[in-house]
């Protein structure tokens, strides 16, 4: 059995430093994960005027969403908030109202920034966002990775053994977690 889980990068950016620690993220997890990205990068700007006749590339996302068992969100910290590319996302996601994509999907939070609270506070916002979207998080473990570029090879594989531990742990338990959440909440 594997677990299909689609990523969401909060960044648009062409050397985002939270799709290295994605690319890290997927080569120390565990086998029976098997990743999707989830394209936030061509989408409008939510309008729910839009909401009786949505944009293909909405559409889609909310395909990718309902293609997924899980979803995984890797994102920076903006303003000490989320960037507003993945709010967009997370709206357009969200609705029309009544289909919103987040029902009950198994979902984890992480994030990397240069600095010393690696994402903490941008975290809890889009945690309070993904409650009130009633998706099922992991609460535990956080992780707020303060990025150091020269703990990753060139193909994200980490190469400082104690960052290797954290991600490696988190993945582990966010296997568990999905796992658990599809027991009950089965998304085939
Ligand atoms: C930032 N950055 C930032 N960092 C942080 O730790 N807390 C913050 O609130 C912010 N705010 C912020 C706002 C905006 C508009 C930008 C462009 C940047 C810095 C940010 O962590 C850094 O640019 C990361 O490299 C962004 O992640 P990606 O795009 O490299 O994945």
């Amino acid at each position: 059995m594997t677990y299909k889980v689609g990523y969401i990068i909060g960044s648009l950016s062409s050397d985002s430093i939270n799709r290295t620690l994605m690319q890290a993220l997927m080569q120390v997890a565990p086998d029976d994960l098997e990743f999707s990205e989830i394209r936030i990068d061509n989408l409008p700007l939510y309008n729910r005027d839009l909401d009786s006749d949505y944009p293909p590339e909405a559409t889609a996302l909310k395909e990718s969403i309902a293609d997924s068992q899980a979803v995984l969100f890797v994102t920076p910290e903006y303003n000490r908030s989320i960037p507003g590319a993945l709010a967009n996302a997370i709206d357009w996601a969200s609705r029309p109202y009544g289909k919103n994509s987040f029902d009950h999907v198994p979902a984890g939070v992480i994030g990397a920034s240069p600095g010393g609270i690696g994402t903490a506070v941008g975290q809890q916002t889009l945690r309070g966002i993904l409650s009130y979207c009633n998706a099922r998080q992991m609460t535990a473990p956080e992780a707020y990775i303060q990025f150091d570029p020269d703990a990753y090879g060139e193909n994200g594989e980490v190469k400082d053994p104690e960052l290797q531990k954290i991600l490696t742990d988190f993945m582990q338990e966010f296997r568990d977690h999905v796992a658990r959440v599809l027991t009950v909440l089965p998304r085939d």
